[in-house]
């Protein structure tokens, strides 16, 4: 079998580290960079412990092209997952160019060495911020598209780039990935979601109180209409997103044309849900405060998972108690992080 290479972007990330164990684990050399700006150096060795296989390594940030180019020139790649990008919401209010120079020009950089170079095989990270507030549940990939947030819109800008690169030339071949609620670990407790501030997201934001570092957890919005009031999401695991990731290139290697599909469970679980779940997984008590809606965010969302199946023959496996009993093994081995 002829050896096959890929280059993944944002690779020591939450998302991109799990995505790494997965591809070197199914017989991928990967080759990743990084810039380190959400992330740390010591998440490469614990990929390639789990691995028990090597992986290369670039600090590097997708912008600085002429580098990008000698990296690609010294490494025959077959494919591309682009995780690279900056990934708060409020952050991206605050800070918005930071958020179009990253996530935008920084996929415009890379596009252009992988034209440069004749790389024509990617996989991009989009999110069901896209959807905005969905009409309908579960959400399918034909759902309209709208953001309301510099990060949703830098998503919706690529999103729209790509379909207009595929226009330009049919031999792209372009995996665009909407995901839901990434959360869980690695089931060895060696790598997982660790982030630099406070949390803006429920999970981590849980596995934190549990841990003792935060007193409690503040519930946004206690009257959406859902089952209980709480807000309604479709969490996945980070290793059911690793595995679409991994269908996905198979997809772009063996058919020609581009394809969306949603990465989702397509059930939605509410805030309490998480909640309960995650105190039987921990064993501990989460104290919760009752709190104001968060502007922005919507009452309920899950995806149609539909097409993921019929396209990429890829299903969501594990259930929250096991995203919630993963989640707690890493929080639990490394309370501080990384
Ligand atoms: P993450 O922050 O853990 O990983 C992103 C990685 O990219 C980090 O390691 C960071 O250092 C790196 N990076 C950022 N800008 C870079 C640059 N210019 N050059 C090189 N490296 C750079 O985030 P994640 O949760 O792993 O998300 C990965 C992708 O998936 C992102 O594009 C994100 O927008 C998207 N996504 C994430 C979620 C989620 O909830 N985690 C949901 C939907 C979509
Ligand atoms: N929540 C709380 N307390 C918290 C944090 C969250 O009650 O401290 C609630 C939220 O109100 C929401 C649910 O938990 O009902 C999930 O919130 P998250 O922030 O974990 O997830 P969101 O669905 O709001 O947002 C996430 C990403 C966005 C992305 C979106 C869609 O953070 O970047 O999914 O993919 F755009």
């Amino acid at each position: 079998m002829s050896e096959r290479s890929v280059l993944v972007t944002g690779a020591s990330g939450y998302i991109g580290s799990h995505t790494c164990v997965c591809l070197l684990q199914n017989g991928w050399r990967v080759i990743g960079i990084d810039n380190f700006s959400n992330s740390s150096p010591k998440v490469i060795p614990r990929i390639e412990q789990i691995a028990q296989l090597p992986m290369s390594f670039h600090r590097l940030d997708i912008r600085d092209t002429s580098a990008l180019s000698e990296i690609l020139r010294q490494e025959h790649i077959t494919a591309v997952v682009h995780f690279a990008g900056l990934k708060s919401v409020s952050e991206s209010v605050a800070k918005p160019l930071d958020y179009f120079d990253n996530n935008v020009c920084g996929s415009v950089a890379l596009l252009r060495v992988l034209q440069q170079e004749g790389i024509r095989k990617l996989v991009f990270s989009s999110s069901a911020t896209v959807y905005g507030e969905p009409t309908s549940v579960p959400v399918t990939e034909e759902a309209s598209t709208s953001a309301t947030n510099p990060y949703g819109r830098s998503k919706l800008m690529v999103e729209q780039m790509l379909s207009d690169l595929i226009n330009s030339d049919a031999t792209w071949r372009i995996a665009t990935l909407r995901y839901f609620n990434p959360v869980g670990a690695h089931e060895s407790g060696l790598i997982g979601e660790d982030p630099r501030d406070v949390p803006n997201n429920l999970m981590p934001f849980i596995a934190q109180v549990a841990v003792g570092r935060r007193p409690q957890l503040q519930v946004f919005g206690d009257d959406y209409p859902t089952v209980d009031g709480s807000g309604v999401r479709d969490y996945i695991h980070v290793v059911d997103l690793a595995r679409g990731h991994l269908a996905a290139l198979d997809r772009l290697l063996n058919h020609a044309g581009s394809f969306t599909v949603n990465l989702g469970t397509g059930r939605g679980v509410s805030v309490l849900q998480a909640v309960a779940a995650f105190e039987q997984a921990s064993g501990r008590t989460i104290p919760l405060q009752r709190a104001a809606r968060r502007s922005g965010d919507i009452a309920t969302c899950y995806a149609s998972a539909t097409r993921a199946t019929e396209l990429l023959g890829w299903q969501a496996e594990y259930g929250l108690d096991k995203m919630c009993a993963d989640h707690w093994r890493w929080q639990h081995n490394n309370p501080d992080g990384y």
